[in-house]
Parts: structure tokens; C-alpha cells; sequence
């Protein structure tokens, strides 16, 4: 086999074989393919697309490259769920303690953030104390004991997907359906999930900007999923603004917190336990999607959710006590109080701005290696559809440094307010089942 010849075959809009895809993954991943051809191959996908069948092979040959996470040794089954990224998405803190109290096994790797979007793991990290880096064998004992642990990403999962994503970025070829949900499903499957549910973000703060390309990227990911045999589904959620009103890292903390008490801002309840619902009926711990949901409310309302959120932080080493005292939560040096120039409604938040201006005061990174400052962010107090009067505080800020006429000035362009009146945005447009 020649890699010239496949991707000559791409190119001309031609299908590859399970042996062909294999060829190119194995070789790209030992180094024997070089970057110049492996561009060319993306590229050619990019414009050519993919069949289901050589999806699913792409996805399987790059579980392949790497180590598999082995959870055997966890009783149940395991449902993992993934975002494809937004603006405050903290679902992940509220969610795996719901769904653990409900009794899902919850063994999950998470990442940190990059760009305007920010990541679990630096958001636990703002739990004075909690440990994120933990061995394979007491990540099992954890599960298994607490239903609940949340690490960061460990081994060598996929480096095939490593190395292809990184040539992406620069070569204009990640906004591929194939190539993302090959992406996103290798790694589901390389942490060891039995079943997955998928948070496909639509609107200004996602990866994909509108409903119908969002659409395929959950076809494609739900279809992946039936091809390897793991029951997949995708929610369609709405990112056209940020989920919830805190955005930054120790701010969500707080509003995860709140979630689990019952008093959680409603758009980010509500995607909870949509897709916490979900997660109890595919791990078997409800027979319908209606008993799953009263599950997670009633061990909200019970107090449960929340016992179980402080159980799990204090088996990872931090202070549960944040809980009941948040005081103990880093805490910003200055707030500054963003007041709207005229009275009217809020018409737009644009989610990806907004992000960006929570990067400039430190909250979230800018290249991989830079240090964030887990204690800045922003709290909005309006969302699309609600009115302000002039002068109103529609955002705090909080910040580290005096200077912040910058982030300011990218807010009060984000965030558009007129007279006329705006809908709030739909949360959940469909979801996408076998
Ligand atoms: N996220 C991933 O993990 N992979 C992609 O290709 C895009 C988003």
C-alpha cells in the first residue's frame, strides 16, 4: 500500500477500506507517514467527507494507538457524557454527582480549558486541596467506593488523535464532521465507556455555529457509536449565550454548588437533568427517561446530590467544607460593577466574546502551558430576553488587576441590549437517538 494512492482515492471522493484506514493511522501514528501527506489526507476528507463504515474505522484504528483505560473492575455500567465545549458549561460539576447519587458509576477524565472555553479539571482545581491526578487503580477503588471520580487525562489514550488534531489546527481542517466526531468518540471509548451521552453545542460560543451543522456532527457521533457497539445519544444544546450566569473558574464552582441545592440558575438545571436523565436510564438505574428525572430531582430536593458532591471532593483531597463556606473559595482582589449605558432588552450575548473577556482577566488560557487565575470571571445578571434599566449592574466582574478597561469594553460590545424584544433562546433543539 502507498499513502499517496489513499489519499489519491480520498481525493476523487472514493471510500476506503477498514485495511486502508488502518494502514494510515498506524502509519502516521509510528512516524512512517510524514505530515505532509497526513495534511493532504485531512484536507481531502475535509472536502470529500466520510461513509459511516470508515468513520467508525477511523474512530477504532485511532482507540487503537494508545492505551485503552480498563474499568472492568467497576461494577455497572459506565456512561460517560461529553461536551463539545462552550462558555460556563459546567454541567460536568453538577451532573456526576447527580447521576452518582442516583447510583451511575461515574469514572471520568476531563481536561483543562483552552481559549475562550474553559475545562473541568481547572475548575476542580479551585477546590483548595483536590487532586486531579490520581493512579488507575485508586481511580477504580474511588468508583467503586463513592460511585464518583474525576481525573485528568492520563496515559497514552490516542495518540493517533494527538498528533491528527494538532495538524489540524494548522492546516484549516478541524471544522470536519468525520474528523471531529472520530475525535471526540475515540477518546469516549478509549476511557473505557460502556455508553455515551454527548452535550453537541450550537451558537456563537461553539464549535459548530448553527443548528444544522450541529445536527450532523450528532449524527455522525451517535452513528459512530451504534457502528462500535456503545449506545450513544447527543442532546442538541443551545450555546448562542454562556450556560448559567457564572463564567470562571472558582464563580462555577459556586454556581455548580447552588445547582445541586435546588437553587441553580434554570437553563443550566434544566440541561442537568435532561442529560443526567439520560445517563440514569442508559446505566439501567431507571426503566424510563421520566423515573430517571424524578430520581435526579428527588435526590436534589433530598440533599443527596449535594452529600455526594462533598463526599467526592473530600476523597480527592479537598475541602468539602467550600460547601457551607464559600468564603473559602479563591476570592478576586477587586469587583467592578458593568452598568448598562441605556434601558432595554437584552438581545444577544454573544457566548465566544464574552469568553474571550473572561480569558483577558486571567481566567482561562491562552496557549496550553499558561497559568490561569482561578479566582477571576464574570457573573451576568441578564440573560437574552431580560429587560435593564439604565445604570443597571447587568455584570460583575472580578478581577485581579485595576486595569480592566479592555474586558469592559469587549463586554459592553458582546453584549447588545435595544428596545426591541428578544425571545429567550431555545436550551435543548432535539435529540439524536439510534
Ligand atoms: N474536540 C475534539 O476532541 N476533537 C475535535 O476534532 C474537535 C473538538
Amino acid at each position: 500500500m502507498r499513502m499517496v494512492d489513499l489519499i489519491e482515492k480520498k481525493r476523487d471522493g472514493k471510500a476506503l477500506t477498514k485495511k486502508e484506514i488502518r494502514y494510515i493511522i498506524e502509519g502516521y501514528t509510528a512516524g512512517e507517514i510524514p505530515d505532509y501527506q497526513m495534511s493532504a489526507f485531512a484536507m481531502a476528507v475535509f472536502f470529500r467527507g466520510m461513509t459511516e463504515e470508515e468513520m467508525a474505522e477511523l474512530t477504532m484504528a485511532m482507540v487503537d494507538s494508545g492505551e485503552k483505560i480498563d474499568l472492568s473492575e467497576i461494577k455497572g455500567i459506565k456512561v460517560d457524557k461529553h461536551s463539545t465545549g462552550g462558555v460556563g458549561d459546567k454541567t460536568t460539576l453538577v451532573l456526576a454527582p447527580l447521576v452518582a447519587s442516583a447510583g451511575v458509576p461515574v469514572a471520568k477524565m476531563s481536561g483543562r480549558g483552552l481559549g475562550h472555553t474553559g475545562g473541568t479539571i481547572d475548575k476542580l482545581e479551585s477546590i483548595p486541596g483536590f487532586h486531579v491526578e490520581i493512579d488507575n487503580r485508586q481511580f477504580v477503588r474511588l468508583v467503586n467506593q463513592n460511585k464518583i471520580a474525576v481525573v485528568g487525562q492520563t496515559g497514552n489514550l490516542t495518540p493517533a488523535d494527538k498528533k491528527l488534531y494538532a495538524l489540524r489546527d494548522v492546516t484549516a481542517t478541524v471544522n470536519s464532521i468525520p474528523l471531529i466526531a472520530s475525535s471526540i468518540m475515540s477518546k469516549k471509548i478509549a476511557a473505557g465507556a460502556d455508553a455515551i451521552v454527548l452535550d453537541v453545542k450550537t451558537g456563537s460560543g461553539a464549535f459548530m455555529k448553527n443548528i444544522e451543522e450541529s445536527k450532523k456532527l450528532a449524527k455522525a457521533m451517535v452513528k459512530i457509536g451504534e457502528n462500535v457497539g456503545k449506545k450513544t445519544i447527543a442532546v442538541i444544546s443551545d450555546m448562542s449565550q454562556p450556560l448559567g450566569f457564572a463564567i470562571g473558574n472558582a464563580l462555577e464552582v459556586q454556581e455548580a454548588i447552588d445547582t445541586l441545592k435546588g437553587e441553580g440558575p434554570e437553563d443550566l438545571t434544566e440541561l442537568c437533568l435532561t442529560l443526567g436523565s439520560y445517563m440514569v436510564y442508559m446505566a439501567e438505574k431507571a426503566d424510563s427517561l421520566e423515573k430517571a428525572r424524578k430520581l435526579l430531582e428527588q435526590s436534589i430536593a433530598s440533599g443527596k446530590a449535594l452529600e455526594t458532591f462533598k463526599t467526592f471532593v473530600s476523597a480527592q483531597g479537598g475541602d468539602a467544607s467550600i460547601v457551607d463556606d464559600p468564603s473559602k473559595l479563591p476570592h478576586s482582589s477587586y469587583t467592578f460593577e458593568l452598568k448598562a449605558k441605556e434601558e432595554g432588552y437584552v438581545n444577544e450575548i454573544a457566548a465566544d466574546a464574552v469568553g474571550t473577556a473572561a480569558m483577558w482577566l486571567g481566567a482561562g488560557r491562552a496557549t496550553k502551558d499558561a497559568a490561569i487565575d482561578l479566582a477571576v470571571g464574570l457573573i451576568l445578571h441578564k440573560k437574552i430576553g431580560d429587560y435593564v434599566k439604565k445604570g443597571e449592574t447587568f455584570v460583575t466582574i472580578y478581577s485581579n488587576q485595576q486595569d480592566i478597561e479592555k474586558v469592559k469594553q469587549i463586554l459592553y460590545d458582546s453584549i447588545k441590549i435595544s428596545n426591541n424584544k428578544t425571545k429567550k433562546p431555545v436550551l435543548i433543539y432535539e435529540t439524536i437517538t439510534n
